[in-house]
């Protein structure tokens, strides 16, 4: 079955506005700039363009808008062009193509494929935008949610539904629950939308200096050039990026960048079922 929901793209600018900071890929993402966990903001110049490649190749079979034709499905409720972001989804299944169900693979350049991942966020962007009842994502079978959590999905190991997470469904509306869920937000992405909540969790970083000495804080940027924290006396200590400073970065929402590849589609749907129980 195919499916999924309209992603409400406000709530993703205002919980992911700053960078996803990991160990592996931290080169060049200061907080602030867009990193692996963020949704890209929508480029009107690329998704005009994107908009040019789409119909040419693939509005005879998903629509000129992108929600659907006689050939192919609504690509606004996918949950694959909801988990893009800035074509890495969307360029794979172009590439090979679904053959089993009809559709051909296309070769077209990386910048084709980031315009059209743009053109179809901007899609996706303008239903949620029109769409004042927002459609049903709460589709999927809570027990089975119930048992990802507690099994396979290792939630267990750091939430807990009577714990952090009780009443968890009455905070947040499901489309925000269900975003919070796939990109925790991080801390600097704007006020929380739900104010009177409490803060996302700090990325904690440990700085080893060439002497060996180690400074451990709060992250306050890091790119290729600099790396700045808060310590525990609040104070704020710099250096500039070298070989011989090594930076550890720990942000607690790694696990969930790992879930990002790990859960189908129909383990978000379970457990979004699930934590909407969490009442
Ligand atoms: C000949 C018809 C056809 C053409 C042309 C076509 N598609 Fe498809 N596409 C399909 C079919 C059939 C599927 C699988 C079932 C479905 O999602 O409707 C599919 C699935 C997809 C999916 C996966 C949707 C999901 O959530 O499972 C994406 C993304 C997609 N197409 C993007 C594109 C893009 C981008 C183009 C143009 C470069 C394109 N398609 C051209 C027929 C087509
Ligand atoms: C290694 C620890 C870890 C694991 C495993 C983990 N999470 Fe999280 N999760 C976090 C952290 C950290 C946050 C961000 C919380 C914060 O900033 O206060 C978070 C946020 C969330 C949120 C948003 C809560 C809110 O109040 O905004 C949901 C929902 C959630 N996780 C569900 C899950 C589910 C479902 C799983 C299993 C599939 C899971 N988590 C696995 C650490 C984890």
């Amino acid at each position: 079955m195919r499916w999924s929901q309209v992603i409400s793209w406000a709530a993703v600018f205002a919980l992911t506005a700053t960078a996803a900071v990991t160990t592996r890929a931290n080169a060049g993402q200061g907080i602030g700039a867009p990193g692996p966990a963020d949704k890209p903001t929508v480029d009107p110049v690329k998704a005009a363009a994107g908009k040019n490649t789409f119909v040419q190749n693939c509005a005879f079979c998903h629509g000129l808008d992108a929600s659907g034709g006689e050939r192919g499905g609504d690509l606004i409720r996918s949950l694959i062009v909801a988990r893009d972001r800035k074509g890495e989804e969307i360029g794979k299944i172009v590439a090979a193509g679904i053959p089993a169900k009809g559709m051909p693979p296309f070769t077209l350049t990386p910048a084709q494929i980031e315009e059209l991942s743009q053109f179809l966020h901007q899609r996706v962007a303008e239903k949620a935008s029109r769409n004042a009842k927002p459609i049903n994502i709460v589709v999927g079978d809570a027990a089975a949610g119930e048992a990802y959590f507690n099994g396979e999905g290792g939630c267990r190991a750091c939430h807990s539904p009577t714990g952090d997470l009780a009443h968890v469904a009455t905070r947040f509306a499901p489309q925000d629950l269900q975003l919070r869920m796939l990109f925790p937000p991080r801390p600097g992405a704007g006020p929380p939308i739900d104010s009177g909540q409490r803060g996302p969790a700090p990325t904690q970083i440990t700085v080893t200096l060439p002497g060996g000495e180690q400074v451990r804080g709060v992250l306050v940027r890091i790119d290729d050039f600099a790396v700045a924290l808060k310590d525990a006396n609040g104070s704020y200590r710099s250096w500039t990026r070298s070989p011989d400073v090594k930076v550890d970065v720990q942000d607690p929402r790694a696990a969930h960048y790992a879930l990002l590849d790990k859960y189908t589609d129909r383990d978000i749907q379970n457990l979004v079922a699930y934590l909407e129980t969490l009442k």
